[in-house]
């Protein structure tokens, strides 16, 4: 049977360049629309080496033009978008390039895939939806109340995407403060469609780890991600060779903020496995992605000790904006539903993170 198209759009960045990986040993052709910047030349040469190795649009997500020729030459069966800004602090700072990149030039997006014919969609979103947390596990069903610009836009795609879709289950997974849960209006007869009509919304918890043999692990710039800032102390990938806890103080058991792993190639499984969903006629619905366990920051320090024999040196800093104190999954949903659980734990996360480090220089 011959590999089935899709449209990757982000395919060039950590998340997307992992999955399209794993999608061409599924039974997927990926065609990755990713603008590959503006970024730092480093971070261009991972997204370029990555998506070379699939046909690449190199155009912004919201170039209808550009995106509907891709659509019209290669037909494919459905579309996952990885593309977005993904800095909480930066969102903070400017929430303008946040809402015009991740929600208006996504929702162009969107639309030129709906009216493309292009019926199926995996969208990327993340934890960061989430309110203050009150009880953990987080299932789908906890208050939305996003603390950034960055979760904010995430979560007025998801009401676009689930709002608009045939089965309207975003009922059940929103409730809003300020809002019955009638809103958003669903899509009368005579409007176009502007959405695909089955979605699948995927929350991300802290995506992590590498695949060192395939050359892929994960490269941004700014680096804020805590992995890879610690393992660059350990190999000595940058001037500042000690470790900064941002707050102590939060109530969590050692004060540090705990967040729920999960391996990159098992994020890659669940899209899989939600692809496969939608094309088997599965309904539109949101997922959380993570493990189900959290660490605390200094549990992560321990295992990169672990992972590279070294002992990063600590400092405590002040708290950053728009962090929480505790954020795990209750990833139940997607096993019921979707077959999907992850496979790889904390040592192995940090473990592939680190030979890809070790591996590529990865300088911070
Ligand atoms: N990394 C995480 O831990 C994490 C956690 C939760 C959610 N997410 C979500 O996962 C997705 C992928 O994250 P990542 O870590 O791989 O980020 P990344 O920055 O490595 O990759 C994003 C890719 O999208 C591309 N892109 C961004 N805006 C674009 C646009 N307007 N047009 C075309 N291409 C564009 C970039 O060039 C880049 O290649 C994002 O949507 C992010 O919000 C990530």
């Amino acid at each position: 049977m011959s590999a089935k198209p899709i449209l990757v759009a982000g395919g060039a960045g950590y998340i997307g360049s992992h999955f399209c990986h794993v999608a061409a040993q599924r039974g997927y052709a990926p065609i990755v629309i990713d603008r590959l910047g503006p970024s730092s030349s480093r971070v261009e040469a991972y997204r370029r080496g990555a998506s070379a190795r699939f046909p690449l649009i190199a155009c912004d997500i919201g170039d209808e033009a550009q995106v509907r020729a891709a659509i019209d030459r290669y037909r494919p069966v459905a579309a996952v978008c990885f593309a977005a800004l993904i800095e909480v602090a930066e969102s903070v700072a400017k929430p303008d390039l946040y809402w015009d990149n991740n929600y208006v030039r996504a929702t162009r997006f969107f639309r030129t895939l709906a009216t493309g014919g292009v019926q199926h969609l995996v969208f990327s979103s993340t934890a960061a939806v989430y309110g203050g947390v009150d009880d953990e596990p987080l299932a789908e069903t906890h208050q939305l109340a996003p603390a950034s610009p960055y979760g904010q836009t995430k979560l007025a795609c998801e009401l676009m995407l689930l709002g608009a879709t045939e089965n309207h289950q975003l009922a059940n997974a929103v409730s809003f403060p300020s809002h019955g849960a009638d809103w958003p209006p669903l899509p009368s007869d005579e409007r176009t469609s502007f959405v695909p009509s089955s979605t699948l919304v995927f929350r991300y918890f802290n995506a992590a780890g590498g695949h060192v043999t395939a050359g892929l692990g994960e490269v941004h710039e700014p680096e804020s991600h805590l992995i890879p800032r610690l393992l660059a102390a350990a190999l000595g990938k940058t001037t500042d060779l000690s470790a900064t806890i941002n707050g102590d103080d939060y109530d969590t058991p050692d004060g540090t903020c705990v967040r729920d792993y999960v391996h990159v190639l098992d994020l890659a499984d669940a899209h899989i496995a939600g692809l496969d969903y939608l094309l088997d006629g599965g309904n539109s619905d949101v997922f959380n992605l993570g493990s189900g366990s959290g660490y605390s920051i200094r549990q992560v320090l321990a295992a990169v000790g672990r992972a590279t024999g070294v002992s990063v040196p600590a400092r405590v800093g002040p708290r950053r904006a728009g962090d929480t104190a505790s954020l795990i999954a209750d990833a139940g949903k997607a096993q019921r539903v979707l077959g999907w659980r992850p496979q790889r734990d904390l040592d192995e996360i940090v473990a592939s993170a680190a030979a890809f480090h070790r591996a590529y220089g990865v300088q911070i």
